[in-house]
Protein backbone atom coordinates (compact mmCIF):
# COMPACT_ATOMS: atom_id res chain seq x y z
CA UNK A 1 0.00 0.00 0.00
CA UNK A 2 1.27 3.59 -0.64
CA UNK A 3 0.26 6.81 1.11
CA UNK A 4 0.35 10.06 -0.19
CA UNK A 5 -0.77 13.30 1.44
CA UNK A 6 -0.90 16.99 0.52
CA UNK A 7 -1.36 19.96 2.70
CA UNK A 8 -4.68 22.42 2.82
CA UNK A 9 -4.09 25.89 2.09
CA UNK A 10 -4.76 29.88 4.07
CA UNK A 11 -4.97 32.56 1.28
CA UNK A 12 -3.07 35.57 2.69
CA UNK A 13 -3.33 38.25 -0.29
CA UNK A 14 -4.92 38.76 -3.59
CA UNK A 15 -8.34 36.64 -4.02
CA UNK A 16 -10.55 36.73 -7.00
CA UNK A 17 -7.96 39.03 -8.19
CA UNK A 18 -5.46 35.82 -9.16
CA UNK A 19 -8.12 34.70 -11.03
CA UNK A 20 -8.10 37.36 -13.92
CA UNK A 21 -4.44 36.97 -13.90
CA UNK A 22 -2.87 39.16 -11.13
CA UNK A 23 -0.77 37.45 -8.07
CA UNK A 24 -1.28 36.48 -5.03
CA UNK A 25 0.21 35.00 -1.94
CA UNK A 26 -0.90 31.84 -0.10
CA UNK A 27 0.77 29.40 2.71
CA UNK A 28 0.61 25.59 2.96
CA UNK A 29 -0.80 24.55 6.12
CA UNK A 30 -0.12 21.95 8.70
CA UNK A 31 -3.78 20.68 7.89
CA UNK A 32 -3.54 17.56 5.33
CA UNK A 33 -5.61 14.84 3.30
CA UNK A 34 -3.95 11.87 2.65
CA UNK A 35 -4.65 9.60 -0.08
CA UNK A 36 -3.72 5.16 0.34
CA UNK A 37 -3.79 3.22 -3.16
CA UNK A 38 -3.74 -0.87 -2.71
CA UNK A 39 -4.26 -3.54 -4.86
CA UNK A 40 -7.61 -5.74 -4.36
CA UNK A 41 -9.21 -9.20 -5.76
CA UNK A 42 -12.05 -7.10 -7.21
CA UNK A 43 -11.93 -6.27 -10.96
CA UNK A 44 -12.85 -2.11 -10.83
CA UNK A 45 -11.41 0.66 -9.20
CA UNK A 46 -13.07 1.67 -5.72
CA UNK A 47 -13.11 5.00 -4.24
CA UNK A 48 -14.16 5.33 -0.44
CA UNK A 49 -13.98 8.30 0.84
CA UNK A 50 -15.37 8.25 5.13
CA UNK A 51 -15.42 11.75 5.52
CA UNK A 52 -17.22 13.18 2.69
CA UNK A 53 -19.61 11.39 0.05
CA UNK A 54 -18.07 13.63 -2.59
CA UNK A 55 -15.51 11.71 -4.18
CA UNK A 56 -15.80 13.38 -7.64
CA UNK A 57 -12.03 15.05 -7.71
CA UNK A 58 -10.76 11.41 -6.57
CA UNK A 59 -12.50 10.10 -9.69
CA UNK A 60 -11.46 12.98 -11.99
CA UNK A 61 -7.54 12.45 -10.88
CA UNK A 62 -7.71 8.52 -11.31
CA UNK A 63 -9.08 9.55 -14.83
CA UNK A 64 -6.59 12.05 -15.75
CA UNK A 65 -3.38 10.59 -14.79
CA UNK A 66 -4.70 6.90 -15.74
CA UNK A 67 -4.92 8.69 -19.69
CA UNK A 68 -1.67 10.30 -18.90
CA UNK A 69 0.02 7.78 -18.04
CA UNK A 70 -1.85 5.47 -20.23
CA UNK A 71 -2.49 2.59 -17.65
CA UNK A 72 -5.12 0.91 -16.81
CA UNK A 73 -6.15 0.27 -13.69
CA UNK A 74 -7.84 -2.92 -12.40
CA UNK A 75 -8.48 -4.23 -8.56
CA UNK A 76 -7.42 -0.95 -6.79
CA UNK A 77 -8.73 0.65 -3.86
CA UNK A 78 -8.21 4.04 -2.91
CA UNK A 79 -8.99 5.85 0.23
CA UNK A 80 -8.78 9.21 0.96
CA UNK A 81 -8.43 11.05 4.71
CA UNK A 82 -8.24 14.30 5.65
CA UNK A 83 -7.59 16.29 8.98
CA UNK A 84 -10.45 19.24 8.37
CA UNK A 85 -13.64 19.34 7.06
CA UNK A 86 -14.43 20.84 3.74
CA UNK A 87 -16.27 23.09 5.10
CA UNK A 88 -13.67 25.52 6.60
CA UNK A 89 -12.18 26.74 2.93
CA UNK A 90 -9.12 25.24 3.67
CA UNK A 91 -8.65 23.38 -0.04
CA UNK A 92 -9.91 20.34 0.30
CA UNK A 93 -10.68 19.53 -3.04
CA UNK A 94 -7.19 20.49 -4.29
CA UNK A 95 -5.72 18.89 -1.62
CA UNK A 96 -7.15 15.20 -2.23
CA UNK A 97 -6.91 15.28 -5.76
CA UNK A 98 -3.00 16.32 -5.62
CA UNK A 99 -2.51 13.18 -3.14
CA UNK A 100 -4.45 11.09 -5.39
CA UNK A 101 -2.56 11.84 -8.07
CA UNK A 102 0.93 11.55 -5.74
CA UNK A 103 -0.19 7.81 -5.18
CA UNK A 104 -1.57 7.00 -8.10
CA UNK A 105 1.79 7.92 -9.41
CA UNK A 106 3.78 6.34 -6.42
CA UNK A 107 1.67 3.33 -6.95
CA UNK A 108 2.41 2.59 -10.62
CA UNK A 109 6.12 3.44 -9.71
CA UNK A 110 6.46 6.88 -11.88
CA UNK A 111 8.68 9.31 -10.94
CA UNK A 112 6.27 12.35 -11.42
CA UNK A 113 7.93 16.03 -11.28
CA UNK A 114 5.72 18.58 -9.31
CA UNK A 115 5.23 20.17 -12.74
CA UNK A 116 3.15 17.59 -14.17
CA UNK A 117 1.19 16.66 -10.72
CA UNK A 118 -0.20 20.24 -10.54
CA UNK A 119 -0.96 20.59 -14.56
CA UNK A 120 -3.06 17.07 -14.27
CA UNK A 121 -4.56 18.21 -10.65
CA UNK A 122 -5.40 21.45 -12.49
CA UNK A 123 -7.33 20.13 -15.42
CA UNK A 124 -9.41 17.64 -13.03
CA UNK A 125 -10.70 20.09 -10.87
CA UNK A 126 -11.81 22.52 -14.05
CA UNK A 127 -13.53 19.43 -15.41
CA UNK A 128 -15.33 18.62 -12.17
CA UNK A 129 -16.11 22.74 -10.38
CA UNK A 130 -15.49 24.68 -14.12
CA UNK A 131 -12.67 28.05 -13.23
CA UNK A 132 -10.58 28.85 -10.59
CA UNK A 133 -6.97 30.54 -10.32
CA UNK A 134 -5.07 27.36 -9.69
CA UNK A 135 -3.51 28.81 -6.28
CA UNK A 136 -4.62 26.15 -4.30
CA UNK A 137 -3.46 23.27 -6.06
CA UNK A 138 -0.02 24.95 -6.41
CA UNK A 139 0.08 25.37 -2.41
CA UNK A 140 -0.91 21.97 -2.08
CA UNK A 141 1.67 20.47 -4.67
CA UNK A 142 4.94 22.64 -3.74
CA UNK A 143 3.98 23.85 -0.24
CA UNK A 144 5.90 26.51 1.69
CA UNK A 145 4.24 29.91 1.15
CA UNK A 146 4.01 31.28 -2.45
CA UNK A 147 3.58 34.29 -4.57
CA UNK A 148 1.22 32.58 -7.51
CA UNK A 149 0.21 34.15 -10.89
CA UNK A 150 -2.24 31.73 -12.77
CA UNK A 151 0.18 31.56 -16.02
CA UNK A 152 3.25 30.45 -14.00
CA UNK A 153 4.12 26.63 -14.70
CA UNK A 154 6.04 26.91 -11.26
CA UNK A 155 4.94 29.61 -8.60
CA UNK A 156 7.72 31.86 -6.81
CA UNK A 157 8.73 30.14 -3.36
CA UNK A 158 8.99 32.91 -0.24
CA UNK A 159 10.53 33.10 3.07
CA UNK A 160 6.93 32.48 5.30
CA UNK A 161 7.79 30.21 8.43
CA UNK A 162 7.59 33.02 10.90
CA UNK A 163 4.24 34.28 9.54
CA UNK A 164 2.42 34.89 13.08
CA UNK A 165 -1.20 34.26 12.10
CA UNK A 166 -4.36 33.51 13.77
CA UNK A 167 -7.76 31.84 11.60
CA UNK A 168 -10.97 32.38 12.93
CA UNK A 169 -13.38 30.33 10.83
CA UNK A 170 -17.14 32.00 10.76
CA UNK A 171 -19.19 28.82 10.93
CA UNK A 172 -20.11 29.61 7.36
CA UNK A 173 -19.51 27.56 4.52
CA UNK A 174 -18.78 29.88 1.39
CA UNK A 175 -19.67 29.00 -2.32
CA UNK A 176 -16.55 29.65 -4.22
CA UNK A 177 -17.96 29.37 -7.50
CA UNK A 178 -20.85 31.41 -6.80
CA UNK A 179 -18.56 34.19 -5.59
CA UNK A 180 -16.53 34.28 -8.48
CA UNK A 181 -19.53 34.65 -10.41
CA UNK A 182 -20.66 37.51 -8.20
CA UNK A 183 -17.69 39.66 -8.99
CA UNK A 184 -17.78 38.60 -13.23
CA UNK A 185 -21.13 40.10 -12.62
CA UNK A 186 -19.46 43.61 -11.10
CA UNK A 187 -16.76 43.51 -13.51
CA UNK A 188 -19.53 43.28 -16.64
CA UNK A 189 -20.69 46.13 -15.21
CA UNK A 190 -18.41 48.56 -14.01
CA UNK A 191 -14.81 46.89 -15.95
CA UNK A 192 -13.09 49.83 -14.84
CA UNK A 193 -13.75 50.02 -11.09
CA UNK A 194 -13.12 46.99 -11.16
CA UNK A 195 -10.17 46.51 -12.68
CA UNK A 196 -8.64 49.06 -10.37
CA UNK A 197 -9.60 47.51 -7.64
CA UNK A 198 -7.77 44.26 -9.14
CA UNK A 199 -4.41 46.17 -9.69
CA UNK A 200 -4.55 48.41 -6.04
CA UNK A 201 -4.51 44.25 -4.84
CA UNK A 202 -1.69 43.59 -7.51
CA UNK A 203 0.40 46.10 -5.59
CA UNK A 204 -0.63 45.28 -2.29
CA UNK A 205 0.34 41.58 -3.11
CA UNK A 206 4.10 42.80 -4.65
CA UNK A 207 4.42 44.80 -1.20
CA UNK A 208 3.33 41.92 1.67
CA UNK A 209 5.94 39.50 -0.24
CA UNK A 210 8.32 41.93 0.35
CA UNK A 211 7.19 42.67 4.16
CA UNK A 212 7.00 38.78 4.63
CA UNK A 213 9.88 38.23 4.00
CA UNK A 214 11.79 41.14 5.93
CA UNK A 215 9.09 39.73 8.72
CA UNK A 216 7.63 43.31 9.14
CA UNK A 217 4.38 41.88 10.18
CA UNK A 218 3.23 45.48 11.53
CA UNK A 219 3.17 46.29 7.98
CA UNK A 220 1.90 43.04 6.86
CA UNK A 221 -1.37 43.94 8.96
CA UNK A 222 -1.52 47.10 7.38
CA UNK A 223 -1.40 45.55 4.13
CA UNK A 224 -4.45 43.34 4.95
CA UNK A 225 -6.31 45.68 6.25
CA UNK A 226 -5.76 47.63 2.95
CA UNK A 227 -6.60 44.29 1.17
CA UNK A 228 -10.04 44.00 3.21
CA UNK A 229 -11.07 47.17 2.03
CA UNK A 230 -10.94 46.44 -1.50
CA UNK A 231 -12.79 43.01 -0.98
CA UNK A 232 -15.52 44.83 1.19
CA UNK A 233 -15.62 46.65 -2.23
CA UNK A 234 -15.81 43.98 -4.19
CA UNK A 235 -19.08 43.34 -2.30
CA UNK A 236 -17.38 39.57 -0.89
CA UNK A 237 -16.95 40.66 2.89
CA UNK A 238 -19.87 39.35 5.41
CA UNK A 239 -21.07 40.21 8.45
CA UNK A 240 -19.91 37.51 10.06
CA UNK A 241 -16.91 37.98 8.87
CA UNK A 242 -16.52 41.63 9.26
CA UNK A 243 -17.55 41.24 13.09
CA UNK A 244 -14.83 38.45 13.58
CA UNK A 245 -12.03 41.11 11.83
CA UNK A 246 -13.20 44.17 13.97
CA UNK A 247 -13.20 42.18 17.12
CA UNK A 248 -9.30 40.84 16.15
CA UNK A 249 -8.92 44.49 15.75
CA UNK A 250 -10.05 45.89 18.77
CA UNK A 251 -7.86 42.96 20.63
CA UNK A 252 -4.80 44.96 19.20
CA UNK A 253 -3.74 42.87 15.75
CA UNK A 254 -1.62 44.20 13.47
CA UNK A 255 -4.29 43.58 10.71
CA UNK A 256 -6.88 41.24 9.59
CA UNK A 257 -8.70 40.19 6.43
CA UNK A 258 -10.99 37.67 4.91
CA UNK A 259 -9.04 34.48 3.38
CA UNK A 260 -10.21 32.68 0.37
CA UNK A 261 -13.52 33.89 -1.68
CA UNK A 262 -15.38 35.41 1.05
CA UNK A 263 -19.02 35.12 2.31
CA UNK A 264 -17.83 32.72 5.28
CA UNK A 265 -15.34 30.49 5.80
CA UNK A 266 -12.39 32.00 7.64
CA UNK A 267 -10.73 35.28 8.02
CA UNK A 268 -7.14 36.07 9.52
CA UNK A 269 -5.00 38.21 11.69
CA UNK A 270 -1.57 38.94 12.04
CA UNK A 271 -0.51 40.11 15.56
CA UNK A 272 2.09 39.96 18.16
CA UNK A 273 3.29 37.40 20.53
CA UNK A 274 2.46 39.13 23.81
CA UNK A 275 -1.88 39.97 22.41
CA UNK A 276 -1.87 36.44 20.54
CA UNK A 277 -4.47 35.14 23.41
CA UNK A 278 -6.66 38.15 23.55
CA UNK A 279 -6.93 38.21 19.96
CA UNK A 280 -7.95 34.79 20.22
CA UNK A 281 -10.55 34.92 22.64
CA UNK A 282 -11.92 38.41 20.89
CA UNK A 283 -12.83 36.44 17.95
CA UNK A 284 -14.66 33.71 20.11
CA UNK A 285 -16.34 36.11 22.32
CA UNK A 286 -17.82 37.50 18.72
CA UNK A 287 -19.10 33.89 17.52
CA UNK A 288 -15.70 32.69 15.52
CA UNK A 289 -13.85 29.69 16.30
CA UNK A 290 -10.50 30.08 16.39
CA UNK A 291 -8.24 27.23 14.56
CA UNK A 292 -4.67 26.48 15.26
CA UNK A 293 -2.60 26.00 12.55
CA UNK A 294 0.61 26.50 11.12
CA UNK A 295 1.73 28.16 7.37
CA UNK A 296 4.60 27.01 5.44
CA UNK A 297 3.91 23.23 5.63
CA UNK A 298 5.33 20.98 2.95
CA UNK A 299 3.62 20.24 -0.29
CA UNK A 300 2.83 16.77 -1.54
CA UNK A 301 4.63 14.14 0.19
CA UNK A 302 4.67 9.94 0.61
CA UNK A 303 4.35 9.21 4.30
CA UNK A 304 3.98 5.34 3.96
C1 LIG B 1 -11.01 31.24 -3.39
O1 LIG B 1 -10.42 30.60 -2.28
C2 LIG B 1 -10.07 32.24 -4.01
C3 LIG B 1 -10.56 32.87 -5.28
O2 LIG B 1 -9.55 33.79 -5.73
C4 LIG B 1 -10.85 31.85 -6.37
C5 LIG B 1 -9.60 31.26 -7.01
O3 LIG B 1 -8.54 31.86 -7.00
O4 LIG B 1 -9.71 30.16 -7.59
C6 LIG B 1 -11.82 33.68 -5.03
Amino acid sequence: MVTVSAPGKLLLFGEHAVVYGHPCLVTAIDSRVSVSVEKTDSEGVQVESPQSTDTRFVDAAIAKSLTAWNVTARGLRLRTASDFTSSVGFGSSSAVTVAAIGALGEFFGKKIPLGEIFQLARQAIVDVQGGGSGFDVAAATWGGTLFYEKTMSKPEGIDGSSMPLVIGYTGVKADTMTLVQEVAKKKDADSQKVNRIFSAIAGLVTDAKAKIQEGDWERVGRLMDFNQEYLRDLGVSSEKLEALISAAKAAGAWGAKLSGAGGGDCMIAVVSAEIRLEVEQAIEASGGQVIHILPNAPGVRRDA
